[in-house]
């Protein structure tokens, strides 16, 4: 299934900050590895940004009117794994993030309905995630936005870094999943 990159729209903090969220473009990739936080994440930005551009990822950051990123999310459409992706029915969301000195206030939460309605809009009825487990204020908005812990997870993956290493990550994580209409 294709998608086109997906929508944009704007959303106003309680304090008057305007955030626009947009899709991911190729110029933003340096901005998603922080002050260098993220730089061992450069190679699988760039796959997954790759992979949005066939329309199999969707990813969407949140920018300030300084043109500063603060946010993004990445949707997985298709998987091997079916019941983590199946390209028709079921998505999965990762690498949700909201900069430290964004977060509380409302943005993560903003960002979140925006994806799952474009999801429904797209005929996805399903989101899945996972949450580690040493996440307790994540699985707390997750669950805050109707999210439902369906399992354990031994979290094993791997991921090329940027300096060609691979590493190998376990994080203990609680799937979730939320209906989506
Ligand atoms: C999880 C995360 C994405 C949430 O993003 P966020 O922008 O802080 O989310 P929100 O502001 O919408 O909601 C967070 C809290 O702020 C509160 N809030 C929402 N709008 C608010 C506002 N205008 N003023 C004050 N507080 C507000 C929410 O009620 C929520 O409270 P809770 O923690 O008690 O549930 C962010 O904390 C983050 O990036 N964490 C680190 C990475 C991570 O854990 N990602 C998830 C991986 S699965």
């Amino acid at each position: 299934m294709n998608f086109s990159l997906g929508a944009e729209v704007d959303y106003l903090t309680a304090d008057g900050e305007q955030i626009h969220i947009r899709p991911l473009v190729d110029s933003d990739l340096e901005a998603l590895e922080w002050e260098g936080e993220f730089k061992h994440f450069h190679n699988l930005y760039a796959q997954h940004y790759a992979s949005s551009l066939q329309g199999a990822t969707l990813i969407w950051v949140a920018e300030t009117r300084e043109k500063k990123i603060v946010g993004q999310v990445f949707i997985l459409l298709n998987s091997k794994q079916s019941d983590v992706a199946d390209g028709k029915s079921r998505a999965y969301l990762f690498s949700f993030r909201i900069r430290p000195q964004w977060r509380n206030l409302g943005i993560g939460g903003y960002l979140l309905n925006f994806v799952e309605n474009e999801l429904a809009s797209k005929g996805f009825i399903w989101l899945r995630l996972n949450v580690a487990k040493d996440n307790p204020h994540a699985r707390r908005m997750y669950e805050k936005h109707g999210y439902k812990v369906i399992g354990s997870d031994p979290g094993d993956w791997s991921y090329q870094d940027d300096k060609g290493v691979i590493q190998h990550v376990k994080e203990p994580a609680w799937k979730m999943i939320k209906r989506l209409r």
